[in-house]
């Protein structure tokens, strides 16, 4: 039996002029029938209670259950709060900045790579990243595992500023050999689906698939280099496939399908 992931990111819900989600999505879920919407970070552009508010009740509409992380978008912009509250209004909604979904079939674990003192880079706690690799250790290897994270591993296909997560060296090697399936990301608008093998030799012998979905906001509408979409992981006996969804001209449309033996 397919186990789907949708995996949305970077909302900005809140920027002036930007916009969200286009028509198709709602179709897209009814068809794929996903068992759970990871969300990947910057659900809002600024931090704002209410930005929050709009946000989850958007996400809640959209049906399958939804677990979600932080990006650096969802720190306050506020001094103190900044650094005395970080995750208040996030935690209002969502209760915790780490989620970890377990059914029969997936296990799928968020992390929170944004941090107050950082502007736009992320890094991930020690004990987090720690207590990650014991659950997906301690996981049976026919259930499937996701990590999801605001900050990318691997770089964008188009040229961006953003830094990829610190020490992501380390964290690729412990998250692959606790077993993890794929680790999905977000925090560069862009997207982008490789597996280890295509850029690390020493990869050993279980594929691990890396991703960055596009967003599924453009805050900044005339800015070229970012992607308006989403991705969608399925998780089959034998394989994972992703597919990549990208408005154009209003329509939400498959523009690529790769599929990874597991
Ligand atoms: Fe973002
Ligand atoms: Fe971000």
């Amino acid at each position: 039996m397919a186990v789907r992931v949708l995996h949305l990111s970077d909302l900005h819900l809140g920027s002036r002029g930007g916009q969200i989600a286009g028509p198709g999505l709602t179709e897209l879920i009814e068809r794929a029938s996903p068992e759970l919407i990871v969300v990947g970070g910057d659900l809002v552009n600024r931090g704002r209670r209410q930005q929050f508010e709009q946000s989850a009740a958007f996400l809640r509409s959209l049906g399958p259950a939804v677990a979600a992380v932080p990006g650096n978008h969802d720190l306050p912009y506020t001094f103190p709060a900044r650094f005395s509250h970080p995750w208040r209004e996030f935690e209002r909604q969502w209760a915790t900045t780490e989620p970890v979904h377990r059914s029969e079939h997936l296990l799928a674990i968020g992390l929170n790579s944004a941090q107050p003192w950082r502007h736009q880079s992320g890094s991930l706690r020690r004990d987090s990243l720690e207590r990650t690799a014991r659950l997906l250790a301690e996981t049976p290897p026919e259930v499937y595992r996701l990590v999801f994270l605001h900050h990318h591993l691997a770089c964008a296909p188009w040229r961006a500023r953003k830094r990829p997560l610190s020490d992501r060296r380390h964290v690729l090697r412990k998250l692959a050999e606790s077993g993890v399936d794929l680790i999905a990301s977000g925090h560069i608008h862009q997207g982008s689906v490789v597996e280890r093998h295509e850029f690390d030799v020493g990869a050993g012998i279980r594929p691990l698939v890396v991703t960055t979905a596009p967003g599924l906001g453009r805050p900044r509408p005339h800015r070229q280099r970012e992607a308006h979409g989403l991705q969608l992981y399925s998780f089959d006996e034998g394989e994972i496939t992703v597919e990549t969804y990208i408005w154009r001209e209003n329509e939400l449309r498959l523009t690529g399908t790769r599929r990874f033996p597991r």
